[in-house]
């Protein structure tokens, strides 16, 4: 596992960097995407190396970590809406080959469907994730296990707060979400991770120095062999030297 502290831009341009090395050596790169405020401006960085002409989406195929369930994809606080809003619609990406976990029809039996169209697709090149400040990646909470597949999980309590401020009030932060399991984010041929902001601080600590263990879900990245974690130096206040 790599660790990049740096302030935020800087680990934004960078981070962007592998996006941009990957894209111009594999045109048709199977991308997983997240949603949340860490990765905006990175997705900001991608549309301007596209808008520079570095870089094309037109062969690109993405599957993104996870969706609320009961959210439409044209629901403003839907993950769909977000990827729309702040990448696809931006970019030369066909609509046909970007996925988001549906939100509406997704269920127990048919949840893990989702990893097979991701395996179909030759498997993720780039996955990006971001962390809950509870340590949670997509949205594997503390406590789950990491052999799942993409599930439908409940969200803790302190999840649906801190996604509360993209609602209207937090009773309508939906109560489960799609989301790919600790597994499909495994099978991944490469991470990275960003974290900002004072908040994440402990979650990253946590990840990064603690024990690998299903109490912090990202702790398990430390499994994986090829994993960039970018944390801008708020978020690896617990980490520095
Ligand atoms: C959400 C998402 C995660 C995201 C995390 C952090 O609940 N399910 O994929 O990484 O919370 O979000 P933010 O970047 O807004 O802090």
């Amino acid at each position: 596992m790599q660790i990049i502290i740096d302030s935020t831009a800087k680990c934004v341009n960078q981070a962007a960097e592998h996006f941009y090395a990957l894209l111009r050596r594999k045109p048709d790169a199977v991308l997983g995407l997240a949603t949340g405020s860490t990765p905006e401006a990175l997705y900001g960085r991608l549309i301007a190396q596209y808008e520079a002409g570095y870089i094309s989406f037109r062969q690109v195929t993405t599957f993104n970590l996870d969706e609320y369930v009961g959210l439409a994809g044209d629901h403003p606080q839907s993950y769909r809406h977000f990827m729309q809003e702040k990448l696809f619609d931006h970019v030369d990406i066909d609509p046909k080959r970007t996925h988001v976990p549906d939100g509406l029809h997704t269920t127990p039996e048919n949840a893990a469907d989702y990893d097979k169209m991701i395996g179909a697709a030759g498997g993720i090149d780039l996955l990006l994730l971001g962390i809950g400040a509870n340590g949670h990646i997509g949205f594997n909470e503390p406590g789950s296990s990491f052999d799942t597949l993409t599930h439908i999980a409940d969200l803790d309590e302190s999840t649906r707060q801190a996604n509360a401020r993209f609602f209207a009030s937090p009773e309508e932060v939906p109560a489960q979400a799609v989301t790919m399991g600790i597994h499909t984010i495994m099978q991944a041929r490469s991470i990275i991770l960003m974290a900002f902001g004072a908040n994440k601080a402990q979650a990253v600590a946590a990840a990064v120095t603690g024990p690998v263990s299903s109490d912090v879900p990202a702790s398990v990245l430390r499994l994986h062999p090829d994993v960039t974690i970018y944390a801008d130096d708020e978020a690896a206040a617990g980490i520095k030297v």
